[in-house]
């Protein structure tokens, strides 16, 4: 009986926990190279859920400009970044699900690469269209904060043309590792702290979660700041 019979309706897993080859895929890539995608990582259900959950945050006005930097040097800045956020939170039973997945996936990744991922944030993320996001790294090395950046996306129809990817770079210099479109139910997975990134204009609206395993915040006696 395949697995997916045995859950109870209504509570979707991550299907990407359900393939142990493609999970040990993506450990194999995020420790030899750094990055990793994979499609129909999430359950189709759930990014419909996500999507609607959004779209609710939406209409409610509940979605709010992204800064950049930390605390007093937060700042909102249009020529970097163009999104929209909301971050998740449990209080919401389809966020907390995703949030559920999450805790898994960390599980599964700490075991298979000793990364000692401590928690997870997440953020919604609407970017207009032509908005994007200039190349920058999620975490600076040193900072013990940010480990591990995933991109869920939840656009169900994208297609080539759309523009909307996300490009990965190395580490030093211009060459590029990868451009991503962002498709439904997609998950990307890269270093924080060593992969440069961008998201380029899209033609549509381009809906995503953007979250980050990080190290336990008191590491090493140095308290990390609030996101
Ligand atoms: C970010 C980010 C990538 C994407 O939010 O920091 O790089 O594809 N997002 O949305
Ligand atoms: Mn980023």
């Amino acid at each position: 009986m395949p697995a997916s019979s045995l859950r109870p309706t209504g509570a979707p897993e991550l299907s990407l926990l359900e393939r142990s080859e493609s999970l040990d895929e993506a450990a194999a890539a995020l420790r030899e190279r750094g990055w990793w995608s994979g499609d129909d990582a999430l359950d189709p259900l759930l990014v419909q859920a996500l999507l609607g959950s959004l779209a609710r945050l939406q209409s409610a006005e509940a979605l709010y400009r992204a800064g950049i930097g930390r605390e007093n040097e937060f700042r909102v800045e249009k020529t970097i970044r163009g999104d929209r956020i909301h971050w998740l939170s449990r209080n919401d039973p389809v966020q907390a699900r995703f949030l559920d997945q999450m805790e898994a996936l960390r599980q599964r990744l700490n075991r298979a690469l000793f990364l000692g991922l401590f928690e997870f944030e997440a953020h919604f993320a609407h970017y207009p269209p032509h908005a994007f996001y200039r190349r920058h790294v999620d975490s600076f090395r040193g900072a013990a904060n940010r480990v591990l950046s995933i991109v869920a996306y939840l656009n169900s129809d994208w297609r080539p043309g759309d523009g909307g990817e996300l490009v990965l770079y190395a580490e030093t210099g211009e060459e590029v590792l990868a451009r991503i479109e962002p498709n439904g139910g997609r998950l990307a997975i890269f270093l924080s702290e060593e992969i440069p990134h961008e998201v380029l204009p899209a033609r549509r609206d381009r809906y995503s979660i953007a979250g980050w395993y990080r190290l336990n915040a008191s590491i090493q006696g140095q308290i990390d700041p609030p996101r």
